[in-house]
């Protein structure tokens, strides 16, 4: 009978045993059984949510076993606990990474990522349509403890070249990019990297396991917001870093102290969702064509961007590097707020909500949601013009999303 006990997730499944002729499990069986404990002490067929914010000691000979490092069990719930090693190893198993750490929400895992591995005097480069809050946290928080940010122009790889320092210590981009789903040639991107030392980092947030595999490129760390389809159903905030244990060990202590640890009940949660991650990712895939090509041919819609049209810019790059496209489709209604809020006012089943990859559908208008702050001068500079909208469809059936974005331009 195997133990939940162990910390370094040593006694957990990396993935099920398959016939000889098989070389690994898909990605279904691992989003079902990696990670997973098969045999655990109550024979339940679902990881145990441990809830608890300290593990005891049955004597002092254990503290003195721990302090050595001879033994392999948890002491304290911002170091980890098992739900939290379970989920991990099950990402791991999906990215393909030597390891995975857990964090609260995506932005924990960014900002813990950066503080762990930049020291004052560093410089980083990061592209101009990576997440808000993470320009932010680059431009604002870093710039205080004297880390230099250099923000250059998504996929203009001759100005990421230049922009490159002898200090420079990371490049952070991600792919597909919000709201235009730009998409970053990996293989072109490592050209430019692979002799250097600089840490190349991927926000994959929008790509995922399924769509998208940045560490087969040589990319050196994948960060999600697994907030978004990788848990998948709209319920909680997590994120996750992977690569190789060198580069995420030292994040990994950085956690103990930044404490953005995930809380049994969401690393629960977020096991529950994955399960299912493989026949969601079809779906959405499958519903985010779907609408984009039907949107393409509406009168109505200015312009559609959607990585799995030919008419996208990265179409090329998309088709060669990844497996599918995902749930998020922009498009342009006409450039006047009043009509775009209008047109959002009209839905029914589509609900009007930030975030995206889970299974209810969700759409945003960028200039009023999340460039509120900005003056409309500065939206236009950021290309967030004013009836740009951002789907990012649910697992709902593709003709009743259809159908309703249809009958929302019908009321306009
Ligand atoms: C690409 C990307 N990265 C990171 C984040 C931050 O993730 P979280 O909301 O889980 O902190 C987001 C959130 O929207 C995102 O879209």
């Amino acid at each position: 009978m195997l133990s939940l006990y162990s910390a370094t997730g040593r006694n957990v499944r990396k993935a099920p045993r398959m016939a000889r002729k098989h070389k690994k499990a898909g990605l279904s069986t691992r989003a079902v059984h990696s990670g997973e404990i098969r045999y655990n002490e109550y024979g339940s067929v679902t990881t145990p949510i441990v809830q608890s914010s300290t593990f005891i000691f049955r004597n002092i000979d254990e503290i003195k076993q721990l302090a050595k490092g001879t033994n392999d069990r948890f002491e304290y719930g911002r170091y980890g606990h098992p739900t939290q090693v379970a989920a991990e190893r099950k990402l791991a198993a999906l990215e393909e990474a030597e390891d995975a750490v857990l964090f609260s929400s995506g932005m924990s895992a960014i900002t813990t990522s950066f503080f762990a591995l930049l020291k004052t005097g560093d410089h980083i480069i990061i592209t101009d349509d990576a997440y808000k809050r993470t320009l932010d946290f680059c431009k604002g928080s870093l710039g205080r403890f004297g880390i230099e940010t250099s923000v250059v122009k998504m996929c203009d790889y001759n100005a990421i070249k230049k922009a490159i320092k002898p200090n420079t210590r990371i490049f952070f981009s991600e792919s597909p990019t919000n709201p235009y789903l730009n998409i970053m040639d990996l293989e072109r991107l490592m050209r430019i990297f692979r002799k250097t030392d600089i840490i190349v980092i991927s926000d994959s947030t929008f790509a995922t396991p399924y769509n998208q595999r940045p560490l087969e490129y040589g990319i050196h760390i994948v960060i999600h917001s697994a907030t978004k389809y990788l848990a998948g159903h709209n319920d909680i905030l997590s994120g996750v870093v992977l690569g190789k244990k060198k580069l995420t060990s030292p994040i990994r202590e950085y956690l103990k102290i930044t404490g953005g640890v995930i809380d049994p009940n969401s690393a629960y949660l977020l096991i529950r969702g994955l399960k299912t991650f493989d026949l969601r990712m079809k779906r959405l895939n499958e519903n985010g064509q779907i609408v984009a090509e039907h949107l393409e041919k509406d009168p109505r819609i200015i312009k559609v961007y959607y990585p799995g049209l030919p008419s996208h810019p990265h179409h090329d790059v998309a088709v060669r590097q990844m497996n599918g496209f995902g749930g998020v489709v922009t498009f342009e209604v006409k450039h006047n707020i009043k009509y775009a809020l209008k047109f959002l006012s009209k839905l029914k089943i589509l609900s009007i909500g930030p975030s995206l990859g889970g299974v209810e559908s969700l759409v945003t208008h960028p200039a009023t949601v999340s460039y509120y702050r900005n003056t409309r001068r500065e939206r236009l500079q950021l290309g967030i013009t004013d009836g740009l909208i951002r789907l990012a469809v649910g697992v709902e059936d593709a003709d009743d999303i259809i159908a309703d974005i249809d009958q929302a331009l019908d009321a306009c």
